[in-house]
């Protein structure tokens, strides 16, 4: 019998990424979705961002973290047994700050990672496991942007949900509210949320943290267009799109940008589609949302938390907020 191979490049579309793609790029301004950044080449530029000198969220927020777990863990537990549950597959470092501190108040602690990717949530789960004994993993695959179980809890268990590492700013307003919502829903009465949002500051500030010096974000950004060639085998010249970040103050955002150095026209057979691009044409790839100081608690407010505090760093630039389910 012969068989005919199936096109190994067919194989590999994911219809959810073709879909995406072909909205943004037939859109005009044409954009493309910011979650399509983390391949495993993006996810590691994102990991190498973290550390470059420009980009001060991933260590702000650490330094807010690790002066105050103690007091968020004590406030959180108020006297009962605490079980972590994050979005997103474990953010290393901070959630450790965050296990170890409550390890200290009580000998075991569940810590539930909610995340779309299997492997991740396996990774995060060794090296936790590793690292902090006492700390019990039951990570969960699921897409907490479309939907939010968690796991039941003891009488004398509260949840400590945390959201943090300014995830929620890719967010546009409405959805992070429908997010928020959604996760509030998923909560009992006396469980506690911790969202970590980044600051409107200085814009040279924001400027060089998303267009650093070493030019990681700039990979970063075009590491995209890199994906398309290889899963959607477009013809993407990477080195023909300059990275361009820009403060956008009437909608409080970053944005990202690839724009086109020349005219020039991409095919993407894993899509059928043929793209004209003009000189300075550009394709949109990222919002990142800064709050103004009292807007997350707000926002909070508004899905049906009661905000309780909220930790900041010396300067200002990123807050940690506590809410309360009630
Ligand atoms: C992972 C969404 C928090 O918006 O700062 C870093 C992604 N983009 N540099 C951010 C990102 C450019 C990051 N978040």
């Amino acid at each position: 019998m012969t068989t005919i191979p199936i096109s190994p490049v067919k194989v590999h579309i994911s219809d959810k990424i073709a879909s995406a793609v072909y909205e943004g790029l037939m859109s005009r301004p044409k954009w493309l979705p910011s979650w399509l950044f983390y391949d495993a080449a993006g996810s590691r530029l994102f990991d190498e961002i973290t550390r470059v000198p420009e980009y001060y969220v991933t260590r702000t927020e650490r330094a807010i973290l690790s002066k105050y777990a103690g007091e968020i863990v004590t406030r959180a537990a108020a006297g009962n047994l605490l079980r972590i549950v994050e979005l997103g597959a474990g953010s290393a470092d901070k959630t450790r700050l965050l296990l170890s501190a409550a390890i200290e108040r009580q000998e075991t602690v569940f810590y539930e990672p909610v995340d779309v990717s299997a492997s991740a949530l396996v990774e995060a789960q060794m090296r936790i496991e590793d690292e902090l004994p006492g700390v019990i993993v039951c990570p969960r695959v699921q897409d907490y942007t479309h939907d939010l179980e968690l796991d039941s809890t003891l009488p004398n268990e509260r949840r400590l949900l945390m959201y943090i590492g300014s995830s929620i700013g890719n967010f546009e307003p409405g959805e992070s509210l429908m997010l928020l919502e959604r996760v509030r829903a998923a909560m009992d009465p006396g469980d506690c949320f911790l969202l970590g949002v980044d600051l409107v500051k200085d814009e040279s500030v924001l400027q060089d943290a998303y267009d650093d010096a070493g030019g990681v974000t700039a990979a970063f950004n075009r590491n995209v267009l890199v994906r398309l060639n290889r899963e959607l085998d477009a013809d993407f010249n990477p080195a023909t799109f300059g990275h361009r970040a820009v403060w956008n103050a009437a909608e409080s955002r970053m944005e990202m940008h690839l724009v086109s150095a020349k005219n020039q026209e991409v095919w993407l057979p894993g899509i059928d589609l043929r793209v004209p691009f003009e000189v300075g044409e550009s394709i949109h790839t990222e919002n990142s949302y800064k709050y103004k100081p009292g807007a997350a608690e707000s926002l909070l407010a508004k899905a049906g938390f009661w905000p309780e505090t909220t930790w900041t760093d010396e300067r200002g630039w990123f807050a940690v907020s506590m809410a309360r389910a009630v």
